[in-house]
Formats: structure tokens, C-alpha cells, sequence
């Protein structure tokens, strides 16, 4: 059985990947700062009715430093930790509308560190199996920039996603960025907030681990009938 790693795994998007994974017959691999939130993912994955946690691993790990990640590789090569076939990541920083004269140099940094490092990371995964994908999740705020502190990240990750899709356009990996124009939240919050759950944007995923003539794509999702209905083209 096949195995997705996902970096990020306790915020909104990461949720939809679980059970995007889990959905489609797959396993997870999950890295989590703290115990506090692996139950976070436990409790969300419990009120999804025909999931079940049990096909998730949890491994502890500081996204934020590079040691941090590359022990979760370390541990994946010794075979202390399932080898995966699928990486998603979604490490996110402030969601905030904080204009740039207010941005400190300090906060500035630790949202490049989160929203784009944490992501840039997984570039250096091993990839374990012939046919494997890697995704990432960017947003329009890249574009439009209502918000300066999640746009800017994006902005870079725009950049990496096209880099990802160029360097492995003939390779065994399958690079793909969701382009998400439009508020997501685990189902318990999106219910609350009138936004699309987590469960609903679960089928992106799904579709793109299912679809391999998706790849060195950018997938566009700014309508929820783009979930169903899956809009891609290639980067380049
Ligand atoms: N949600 C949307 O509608 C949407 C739309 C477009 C683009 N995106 C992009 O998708 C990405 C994820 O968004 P999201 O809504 O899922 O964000 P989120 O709910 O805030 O989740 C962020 C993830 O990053 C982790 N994280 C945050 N700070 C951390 C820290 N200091 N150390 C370790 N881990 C940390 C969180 O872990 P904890 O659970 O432990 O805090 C969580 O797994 C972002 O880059 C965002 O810009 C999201």
C-alpha cells in the first residue's frame, strides 16, 4: 500500500491531504510539532465518518529546521519509518491582513521560514517508489495581495513550483501545485465560518494522485466546481 507524506499535516490544507491519502486507499505519514497537535489531527480524522487514523504514522519533527526534516529522512532510510511514495506539503504561517509598513523584519522572516522553507524542504526527500508525486499548495494572496503576509511566501513558492515542475518534468516524480483561490478550513471551522471544508477540497488531491497526465501542473481551484471539474496546465 502506497504511503503520503505530509508536511503540514495538522493545518486546514494538510487535513484535506490526510484524507485525500486515506480516502484513496493510501497511508500517511504525518509530521507533527507536538503531541497537541497530532491530536488535533486525530480528533479531525475521527469526525470524518469511513476514515479511521489508523493508517496514519505520526513523526515528531521541527519543520522549521533543516535537521528537523532531515532526521524524518534519516529515520525513512534506516526503516524506522515507512517509505513513502507521495509527499504533500502545506507548512503555513500568520493568515493576516497586517499591512507592510507593520511588517518587522522578525515576522517577515519567520513567515519566509514557514510558508516557504518549510515547503523548499522537501526538495531534499527521497523518492521511493517508480511512480511517485510531490505537491505543493500555493494561493492567489501570491497574486493579489490583499494579505502581505501570506502573499509574500507565496510569491517564492510560485518560483520553486516552477522550478520543481521544470526539473522534474521527465523524471520518475510527478510535481503539481494547487493554486487555491478561495478560503478552506477543517470541516468543524468551515461549518462555522461558511467556507469550503477540508473534506470537499480533499478531492483535488485525490484526483491528482489518481490522474498521472497531471504533472509539471499548475492546478487552478477558484470555483468549487473546480473540484470536482479539474482545471490544470502545465508551468512552463
Ligand atoms: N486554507 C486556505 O484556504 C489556503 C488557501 C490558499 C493557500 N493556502 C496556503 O496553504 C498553506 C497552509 O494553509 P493552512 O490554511 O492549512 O494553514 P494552517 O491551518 O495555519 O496550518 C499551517 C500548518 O503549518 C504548521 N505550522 C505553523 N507554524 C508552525 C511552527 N512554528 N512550527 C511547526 N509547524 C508549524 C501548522 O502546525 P500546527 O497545527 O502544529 O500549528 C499546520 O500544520 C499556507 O501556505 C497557505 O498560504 C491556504
Amino acid at each position: 500500500m502506497e504511503t503520503v507524506l505530509v508536511v503540514g499535516a495538522t493545518g486546514n490544507i494538510g487535513v484535506s491531504a490526510v484524507i485525500s491519502a486515506l480516502r484513496s486507499g493510501r497511508k500517511v505519514l504525518a509530521i507533527v510539532r507536538n503531541q497537541t497537535s497530532a491530536d488535533k489531527l486525530r480528533t479531525h480524522i475521527a469526525n470524518i465518518p469511513s476514515l479511521s487514523f489508523d493508517g496514519i504514522t505520526f513523526v515528531k519533527a521541527d519543520v522549521t529546521s533543516e535537521t528537523g526534516v532531515r532526521g524524518v529522512v534519516d529515520q525513512v532510510r534506516a526503516g524506522k519509518l515507512p517509505g513513502f511514495q507521495h509527499v504533500f506539503s502545506c507548512v503555513g504561517g500568520d493568515y493576516n491582513a497586517i499591512p507592510l509598513t507593520e511588517i518587522t523584519t522578525e515576522m517577515l522572516r519567520r513567515n519566509m521560514n514557514l510558508s516557504f522553507e518549510a515547503n523548499f524542504c522537501t526538495s531534499h526527500f527521497p523518492w521511493l517508489g517508480r511512480e511517485t508525486t510531490w505537491t505543493s499548495c500555493t494561493g492567489a494572496q501570491g497574486d493579489i495581495a490583499l494579505m502581505p503576509v501570506p502573499a509574500i511566501p507565496q510569491g517564492a513558492l510560485f518560483s520553486f513550483c516552477t522550478a520543481a515542475s521544470r526539473e522534474n518534468e521527465t523524471t520518475n516524480v510527478r510535481f503539481n501545485e494547487i493554486y487555491l483561490a478561495f478560503r478552506v478550513e477543517v470541516d468543524e471551522l468551515a461549518a462555522q465560518h461558511g467556507v469550503t471544508p477540508a473534506s470537499e477540497f480533499a478531492g483535488v488531491y485525490e484526483q491528482i494522485l489518481g490522474r498521472p497526465e497531471i504533472r509539471s501542473s499548475r492546478v487552478r481551484v477558484e470555483s468549487v466546481a473546480d473540484i470536482e471539474e479539474l482545471k490544470f496546465k502545465r508551468k512552463f
